[in-house]
């Protein structure tokens, strides 16, 4: 666990983002995934010595977690481009007639069954197949890669469209998936990367390596907490407009991270009609889908970076150690309220043993009538590194939170990107 303990400690202050560390950062990687394995492989032998000592059985496996095997299917194209020459709007209409279509029901068809070891419905499959060749994604992300399944057809979709890459992972999957990819035509292989780590540690690799998600495919642990936190972090890393697919909202956790997080963000929306037709009286009631014939919720980001009362952060960046404000793109287009703001700055050195913090907060007043939609907001007097002033030789990274107190509904303020520090000399009227 010691690999585990220091790499939470690496991740809490933060300058593995950096790449001076980003060696050390490797390293550590590597050494979580031999401890993860040697401790799956200890974890294993004691279930081998208690079920050989009789103290309990393993149910017979005949569910789905048994693979069927069989072979794996060449590769060969099932759908054309022209078929997805359009741009789309994703959105609950345009699912609706996919879904009574017969191109839909022959890629259905297509994947009837298959790959045996995918643990979503035919249905499902097919429309995540769908749904990878309309968006071309550069990066899809599933958690929970089990018998590598349903991966086989997210992989085998981006190698249609030509682009993007899937990474997915599982942190009891270091002996399984391997070899499974293996097996697979070299194209669909050269298109996924697979991880066997936690969903905790895959995010922030994920973060680490600036991989932002379009599409997210959340089947890891099903428990509410961690499911919660599968979804806030795919959120975090989804591009706007970006899609997040939660599986198994027949279980209470997923589907109640879900409702959770939608009510704290609003400006998301359910791809269906599972949570609309919730009744508090009923909360075991299922089946509750987005799609039919499934288990699972679609949620899809707004199309802007939003921001609203409860504070926003885009995470720590890697920063230099004087920040003289910041800029912004407003996208909503009419405002009235007060932008609350707070930078954290943080400098660390000699190994992380010494670390200080510089913070500072304020607000605005933002009116659509008299203010433009690019603001560049002064720090007067600009932000600096105390530390870095009397050593020189310290990492920084810059965290700017932002929070919304509009006047209208819905209460939040659309930025077209998150807010960009200002680094050099302020010349410019505020
Ligand atoms: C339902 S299975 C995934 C099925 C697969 N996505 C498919 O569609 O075929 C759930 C997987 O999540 C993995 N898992 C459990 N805890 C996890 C965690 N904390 N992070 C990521 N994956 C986890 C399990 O090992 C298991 O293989």
């Amino acid at each position: 666990m010691l690999g585990l303990i220091e790499r939470a400690n690496y991740t809490l202050i933060r300058t593995d983002l950096l790449a001076r560390e980003r060696h050390a950062s490797d390293m550590e990687l590597r050494r979580l995934q031999a401890t993860l394995a040697s401790e799956r492989h200890a974890a294993e032998t004691n279930l081998r010595r208690l079920q050989a000592g009789g103290l309990f059985q393993l149910p017979q496996a005949h569910s789905r977690a048994e693979p069927k095997g069989g072979a794996v299917r060449p590769l060969h194209r099932i759908t054309s481009d022209a078929d997805f020459a359009d741009d789309a709007t994703i959105n609950r209409e345009w699912i609706e007639k996919l879904l009574a279509s017969e191109r839909f029901a022959a890629i259905e068809l297509e994947f009837r069954g298959y790959p045996p070891g995918s643990f979503v419905s035919d249905t499902q499959r097919a429309f995540l197949f769908w749904l990878i060749r309309v968006m071309k994604p550069r990066a899809v992300a599933e958690i929970g890669t089990a018998f590598c399944g349903t991966s086989e057809i997210i992989a085998r979709a981006l190698w249609e469209n030509g682009t993007g890459i899937l990474h997915t992972t599982d942190p009891f999957g270091a002996e399984r998936a391997p070899p499974i990819i293996r097996k697979w035509p070299e194209p669909l292989q050269d298109v996924t990367r697979f991880f066997p780590l936690s969903s905790m540690d895959f995010f922030i690799m994920l973060s680490e390596a600036k991989t932002m998600l379009d599409i997210a495919f959340i089947d890891g642990d099903h428990d509410f907490e961690f499911a919660y936190f599968d979804v806030l972090m795919a959120a975090r890393l989804l591009r706007p407009g970006g899609v997040m697919v939660i599986d198994n909202t027949n279980q209470t956790g997923p589907y109640y991270a879900a409702a959770q997080f939608l009510h704290d963000n609003p400006d998301w929306i359910e791809l269906g009609n599972a949570m609309t037709g919730f009744r508090s009286s009923q909360p075991f009631s299922i089946p509750r889908s987005s799609l039919p014939n499934s288990d699972c919720l679609l949620l899809k980001a707004p199309a802007a970076y939003s921001i609203g009362r409860i504070p926003r952060s885009p995470g720590q960046l890697e920063a230099g150690p004087r920040i003289t404000g910041f800029s912004m793109n407003i996208a909503t287009p009419k405002f009235h309220g007060l932008l609350h703001y707070r930078f954290v700055l943080r400098a660390f050195r000699d190994g992380n043993r010494e670390i200080e913090e510089y913070k500072r907060a304020g607000k605005i007043a933002l009116n659509s009538a008299t203010t433009g939609d690019v603001l560049n907001h002064h720090l007067d007097p600009p932000l600096v590194s105390l530390m870095q002033e009397r050593h020189g030789d310290c990492l920084h990274t810059l965290e700017i939170e932002l929070a919304w107190e509009g006047s209208e509904t819905p209460g939040t303020l659309q930025l077209s990107a998150p807010p960009k520090p200002i680094v050099g000399e302020y010349h410019g009227q505020i």
